[in-house]
């Protein structure tokens, strides 16, 4: 993957903005990066684009600026002066996507149809926009599409908010979503950047997804595993389901058929894409013990350990399931 497409796959939410006046530029950035959200999409609906990016990327080192609604090839050429770093059309404008490619800007081109999607294909790209999403059917519809698709990945905006967003995130050709819920134009006209800050966090909480998923328990061999089980299930008739190296009590005990990680045992965490949690992890200083990833059927990381135990627990996160 693109480094810079990494990046916005790390962030995995593009707040995209339409500013009215530069000087509404650098706050609304700083509160994106305030609230954990490290990328921007400014959009050029308004005459204040260039000059937006051009003040955001001179004076805010920490996000990754973008431009977004670029509907000629002078738009690219005063985005990517400016500073931006990539480049979003609402749709698919040949003549852009060539220039760009020429010049090897990154571009994230609109698609709403299969004929849209075959066409960037074309062009060697395998990351578009899906827009306007939840008009167009919103997750489902990337599902069906990406059916026949199945190496492109996607960006959608359109309609997406803080109540479908987490309808995203657990399908793994989602790179990022985008849209004008965190930063729109009524907050930032009247600068209500603590609200811009809450609604970044609040949208990092849902796309994460964090849940404790199963607690897990350590016992010496296989008899005692079985014996701890079957307590459990007895007294509240959970369902036993024997795993290789575990049982489960229900969905959410683990008990180990031998000495396992963890003084007390583990916690396993759930969230939408353990990747990104690990990157999300890894910028708050936390390591993690690569011995012990795992993949699944189509590659993604599934689960690994942190590193340092939390109390006395080892704590893995896992792939939340659909
Ligand atoms: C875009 O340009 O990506 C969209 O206009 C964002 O859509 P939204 O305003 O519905 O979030």
């Amino acid at each position: 993957m693109n480094d810079i497409l990494l990046d916005i796959f790390k962030t995995g939410i593009v707040p995209v903005v339409a500013l009215n006046d530069v000087s509404e530029a650098l706050p609304t950035a700083d509160a994106l990066v305030s609230g954990g959200i490290n990328c921007i999409e400014v959009t050029f609906r308004t005459l204040a684009a260039e000059e937006s990016i051009n003040s955001i990327s001179k004076k805010n080192t920490k996000i990754l600026i973008g431009a977004g609604t670029v509907l000629s090839i002078d738009q690219v050429n005063k985005a990517i002066d400016a500073g931006a770093k990539f480049l979003v059309t609402p749709g698919i404008n040949k003549k852009i996507i060539e220039y760009c490619i020429k010049k090897g800007i990154l571009i994230i081109p609109g698609c709403s149809t299969p004929s849209d999607i075959e066409t960037a294909i074309e062009f060697g790209l395998n990351t578009v926009k899906f827009f306007p999403s939840e008009s167009l059917g919103g997750i489902n519809m990337i599902k069906a599409i990406s059916a026949a698709y199945s190496g492109v990945k996607f960006l959608p905006t359109g309609g997406i908010n803080l109540k479908n967003l987490n309808s995203y995130f657990l399908f793994d050709k989602i790179v990022a979503c985008g849209g004008t819920w965190i930063a729109n134009s009524e907050l930032i006209k009247n600068k209500k950047y603590d609200e811009i800050v809450k609604l970044s966090k609040e949208a990092l909480r849902v796309m994460f997804g964090f849940e404790v998923s199963h607690i897990g328990i350590n016992s010496v061999d296989i008899d005692i595993a079985n014996k701890i089980t079957d307590n459990f299930r007895e007294l509240f008739l959970f369902e036993k389901i024997e795993k290789s190296k575990s049982f489960f009590a229900g969905n959410s005990l683990e008990i180990m058929k031998n000495k396992f990680l963890g003084k007390c045992g583990h916690i396993a965490i759930s969230t939408t894409n353990v990747l990104r949690a690990v990157y999300y992890l890894e910028k708050k200083g936390i390591l993690f013990d690569k011995n012990t990833e795992s993949y699944d059927k189509l590659g993604n990381l599934s689960t690994i350990y942190l590193k340092e135990e939390i109390g006395c627990f080892a704590v893995h996160l896992i792939k939340k399931q659909n």
